[in-house]
């Protein structure tokens, strides 16, 4: 089968396409042909060499870890998923990825697609929509008529958390660049914010939570100026030393997003009920993955990226 793969940790360059054998398939596990994969800044970060110390991979490793596609067979303890289903996952990244003609994956991960949308459309929703998910739900603890700021708002994760955070009753203050104001409020947030313009800290105050995705330019410590006692703050790359946020008495967390089934299901109902749009930037041939690579490197793109598999 036809795979984007690495043999060695490195830059674009280091990604080969070519024939890889098929995965067998476990008891617990389905066979999926896969129609699209997203692209996550994991991918590259993996494929740089960002977990290489803690021998996460043994290489060569299949990159991507989000997919959707038909379930072409199962493992003799699935019953609850059927051949011929549409369905999504948000892989183990310890495990095979997804840049890849056919995955087998443990059911307990994946969930039917929305009905609403295509394959293709749907390959971009596992990761990061779990991640702001599980982000506002569980490490915000974000419920109706919270204020919430959330950074990074035009990315992949950014564009699902405003959404998911107006879906729970928030209200939403989200920081982008100015060309991405229109896509941003599109979204439904209730103010913007130029990052490169304007600081959050003079134009926030009070607020019982705040999300940082993408981070640098200490995002994570300037937001403790603008969360009140008891709020939630969470990252999701950049680490802060955690007595900085007990000091204020903030809940701090590095989250990492975990693979789970009933939260694509979550998501499903709500891109169903047409409170999430899934916002694509670019569809790429598997053939074109290096090029995908340097956009997603580029932290320019205005939600998500897909390979399609088919082409
Ligand atoms: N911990 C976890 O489990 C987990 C899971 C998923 C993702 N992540 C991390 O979360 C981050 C976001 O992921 P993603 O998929 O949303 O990435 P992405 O789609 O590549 O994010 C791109 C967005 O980042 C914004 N951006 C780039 N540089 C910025 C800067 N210096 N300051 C403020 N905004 C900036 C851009 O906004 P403008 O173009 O509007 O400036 C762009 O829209 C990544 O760092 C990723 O590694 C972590």
């Amino acid at each position: 089968m036809r795979a984007a793969y690495i043999k060695e940790y490195g830059n674009e360059e280091k990604l080969i396409v070519g024939d890889v054998p098929a995965p067998s398939v476990g008891d617990n596990q389905v066979l999926i042909k896969v129609k699209g994969a997203g692209i996550n800044p994991i991918d590259w970060l993996i494929r740089d060499g960002f977990l290489a110390e803690q021998n996460v991979h043994t290489l060569p490793i299949i990159l991507g870890w989000d997919a959707a596609g038909i379930v072409l067979q199962r493992g003799r303890n699935v019953t609850d998923l059927d051949i011929g289903q549409a369905v999504y996952v948000y892989a183990p990244i310890h495990e095979q990825g997804t840049y890849s003609e056919y995955i087998s994956v443990d059911s307990q991960y994946v969930a039917a697609i929305p009905q609403s949308l295509d394959l293709l459309t749907a390959a971009a929703v596992p990761l990061a929509a779990s991640t702001a998910w599980q982000a506002l739900t569980q490490g915000c603890q974000l419920k109706s008529g919270d204020k919430v700021l959330i950074h990074n708002a035009s990315g992949g994760v950014g564009s699902f958390a405003v959404q998911i955070a107006k879906a729970l009753g928030a209200y939403v203050i989200a920081t982008a660049s100015a060309k991405n104001r229109d896509f941003v409020i599109g979204l439904g947030a209730d103010e913007f914010i130029d990052y490169r313009t304007q600081n959050f800290e003079q134009l926030t105050q009070n607020l019982d939570a705040v999300l940082v995705a993408v981070g640098g330019d200490d995002l994570v410590s300037r937001s403790l100026n603008v969360i009140k006692a008891g709020g939630y703050l969470v990252s999701l790359l950049d680490e802060i030393d955690e007595q900085l946020a007990k000091a204020k008495n903030i809940h701090y967390q590095r989250w990492m997003v975990m693979p789970n089934a009933d939260d694509l299901k979550d998501i499903s109902a709500l891109i169903d009920a047409g409170q999430i749009k899934v916002h694509i930037d670019r569809v790429f041939k598997l053939d074109q993955i290096k090029e995908a690579h340097i956009l997603s490197q580029s932290k320019r793109a205005r939600g998500k990226i897909i390979i399609n598999m088919s082409t």
